[in-house]
């Protein structure tokens, strides 16, 4: 039983392998959070003290006891109005205009496998292997019952949350914030590690001591974004890769989020995660339901590394669906930084046949085949293939590049309508544009209104009539702005449009998903602005960057890597000089760079040396063979290529009897020290063998001073080093 119920010390306690997590129903009804770190048994509400703090206040029903305070005890969903002053889960705005809200425990009750949230993504897991808990919790005043969502997935220690709040009254209420989990901590002291980046310089790793202040991270763009990636991790201060404890809170959803964490006055910890509250206003009248999304909790005292495995293995196995979640990807060529929007269905073909001859299996027709879309200023919303452009149907060209041997996929922006298009000309009201006032435009595009169900179902039937016109067994759903000018014609609560254009997403997303089941879909937000395990549910593996610079892909991928598996990067081989970067680096280099991802190509590759050709062809081959390694195998950070000269990561199997290093010299100086990257996640007690040079070292010294990348490498260059167990 991972779920266990105290009776007499009234005590939810949840295990997983390793974990545990422990709350409390109090004297007067207030569930506190006690725990969650390593694995342990017994009751810690020893951990709770009490004192009479000053401003402070006491609930009534304490009486005169002034040492019980809502402002200082930990608790499991904190919401404004019961004396805590700390930033809330939970802001309820009632219809008389107060700000109350005072949840109590009512009942819980504890379930075979997972709970599942209607319209959202969520993690999903066998009767076998997942508990539920839900803890119901109710404000009759007000009317609010919240019910709180525990998911226990034992063997890969984690535990999922989320809340579902009714309004269980007779008068209207709003929710003016719904934070879907969070975290209080009596004790210790922690870094925060969150991911910032811009446009093509996504996830970029940032640690800093958790001090006195809330600190916020998030997006108001309606996407999870390119600035902020949905996921906070929390390290004590020694914890590095290898070892102390840390804890992830990875949040399911793809709108726009906050996450905070707050030092407050008596040295105590919160960390939560939830939907944007600025501009988030949700209605409920009396027996209306909202769903918070989900959010992925994992800690652990082994280190980083550790802690990130535990994400990769649940989004891999519990959050990834369809054939694709355990399918080798099919090795592609993308006709964007190819020919951008300069080709037609000859060149595509010409494209294919020399795809063919290097081994590539599937061809991508990214932006460009439809309505009239020579550039980025025309076109969107005009789902309808343009064969004057392509001088073919699309039938015809899948069908000549299936006769190549190839698969065949497209490029779809479904969300978003160019002002210059038969949509917007017949249908304006449904592009998110505020009464009186001119859109803000963003690539010259405007966004659809998906919060409306005619828009999406619209948009729904245009695009299956183009999937329907060829054999297509690819879809890259790309999303190419951020949300602004936010108004649906159809309610009156502005407050509820994003999370409902969300729900729109997943609703088409969903749809799509049942109608073409063996149709692999890629996600994309200008690369990696919607990189979240939200998509994930639907779209198993995500463009990571508009960037392909391989040395900036090697810090991207290394960011990503914290909170995502290797399974869902989308990386590719492109031309030198980049076309991001200007920078050259050698083919090799930027084959084991993409190799840490769903491997493919993206660039002319008619115009490649018969040397470059050999390569691309060795290339492939060399992915096919480690490919159930890299996207099954344990993944290790071996270096931080923000701080060393050496960028380095392995893949372990689970038998740990094969490894792939993988190293890329990231800089060079004259008179070079040697670096020695450490392997981890071997047997120390086994003698592993390198193919290259036939040599066999010991587990032991590999993980414990390591293996010299030798200066020779020179700048940029890279290695692939693979070892089997030997025997
Ligand atoms: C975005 C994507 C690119 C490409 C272009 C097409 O920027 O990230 O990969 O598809 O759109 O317009």
């Amino acid at each position: 039983m991972s779920i266990i119920f105290d009776n007499e010390k009234r005590t939810l306690t949840l295990h997983t392998k390793d974990t545990t997590y422990q709350m409390q129903v109090d004297a007067y009804g207030f569930l506190l959070h006690l725990y969650y770190g390593n694995r342990a048994q017994g009751c810690m509400d020893y951990l709770l003290t009490y004192h009479d703090r000053g401003f402070s206040g006491n609930p009534y029903d304490v009486g005169r006891d002034r040492t019980y305070s809502m402002d200082a005890l930990p608790q499991e969903f904190p919401c404004y109005g019961n004396g805590d002053y700390r930033s809330s889960a939970l802001v309820v705005q009632n219809e008389n205009g107060t700000y109350s809200c005072d949840l109590r425990y009512k009942t819980h009750e504890i379930k075979k496998g997972k709970y599942s949230l209607p319209g959202l993504p969520a993690v999903y897991a066998s009767e076998e292997e997942a508990q539920t808990l839900e803890v119901v919790l109710e404000d009759n005043v007000i009317g609010m019952e919240a019910v709180l969502y525990y998911g226990v997935l034992e063997k890969e220690n984690i535990i999922t949350r989320s809340v579902r709040l009714r309004n269980v009254g007779s008068q209207k209420m709003y929710l003016e914030k719904v934070q879907s989990a969070c975290l209080d901590f009596l004790s210790g002291k922690f870094d925060v590690i969150n991911f910032y980046g811009r446009h093509a310089m996504e996830r970029n790793f940032q640690r800093t001591p958790v001090a006195h202040s809330n600190m916020v991270i998030g997006s108001r763009r309606g996407t999870s974004s390119h600035q902020y990636s949905p996921l906070l991790i929390l390290a004590e201060h020694k914890a590095t890769e290898k070892q102390g404890s840390c804890y992830a809170m990875n949040f399911v959803y793809s709108g726009g989020f906050k996450g905070e964490v707050e030092m407050d006055q008596f040295h105590q910890t919160r960390a939560m995660i939830g939907i944007q509250d600025e501009t988030f206003r949700y209605p409920l009248e009396a027996g209306d339901v909202f769903f918070a999304p989900e959010v992925i909790l994992t800690c652990t005292n082994k280190g980083l590394n550790h802690l990130s495995q535990n994400l990769h293995t649940c989004i891999r196995k519990h959050i990834c669906r369809g054939r694709y979640r355990d399918e080798v990807r099919p090795v592609l060529v993308n006709s964007w930084e190819a020919s951008y929007f300069q080709f037609d269905g000859e060149s595509l073909c010409r494209l294919a046949a020399h795809a063919s001859e290097a081994g590539i299996e599937m061809l991508v027709m990214d932006d460009g085949w439809f309505g009239k879309r020579d550039d980025d200023n025309s076109g969107l919303g005009d789902w309808y293939v343009n064969e004057k452009k392509l001088g073919m149907s699309l039938a015809e060209l899948s069908r000549r590049i299936h006769a190549l041997g190839l698969k065949f996929g497209i490029w779809v922006e479904p969300e978003m309508v160019n002002e210059d298009s038969d949509l917007y000309q017949k249908h304006p009201d449904w592009a998110f544009t505020i009464p009186g006032r001119k859109p803000v435009r963003a690539r010259n595009q405007l966004v659809l209104d998906f919060s409306r169900k005619d828009v999406v179902d619209y948009i729904y039937d245009q695009i299956c009539k183009v999937l329907d016109q060829g054999e297509i067994e690819y879809l890259k759903w790309d999303m190419n702005r951020s949300i602004s000018d936010v108004y649906s014609a159809v309610t009156k609560d502005q407050g509820k449009v994003l999370y409902d254009y969300v729900l729109g997403l997943y609703d088409f997303l969903e749809r799509l998903h049942n109608r073409y089941p063996d149709m692999l879909i890629e996600g994309c937000s200008g690369g990696g602005g919607r990189f979240d395990a939200g998509m994930m549910y639907y779209t198993p593996q995500i463009w990571c960057s508009d960037n392909t610079d391989a040395i900036e892909r090697v810090r991207i991928q290394y960011g990503t890597s914290f909170g995502f598996p290797i399974s869902t990067v989308g990386s590719h081989v492109s031309a030198v000089p980049n076309h991001q970067t200007g920078r050259s680096t050698p083919i090799g280099t930027r084959g084991t760079v993409a190799m840490a991802g769903t491997f493919g190509y993206e660039l002319d590759l008619g115009k490649l040396t018969f040397e470059e050709k050999e390569e691309i062809r060795r290339q492939v081959q060399s992915y096919h063979r480690f490919a159930a390694l890299i996207m099954n195998g344990n993944y290790f950070r071996l270096t931080n290529p923000f701080e060393e000269e050496v960028g380095a990561w392995a893949f372990v199997s689970e038998e740990q009897d094969q490894v792939l290093l993988n190293v890329v010299m990231l800089e060079v100086h004259g008179n070079m020290t040697t670096n020695y990257v450490r392997l981890q996640g071997l047997k120390p007690e086994t003698m592993y063998r390198e193919e290259g040079s036939g040599r066999v070292y010991s587990g032991a010294a590999l993980m414990e001073v390591g293996i010299p990348i030798l200066m020779e490498f020179g700048e940029y260059q890279s290695r692939q080093i693979y070892f089997t167990k030997a025997d």
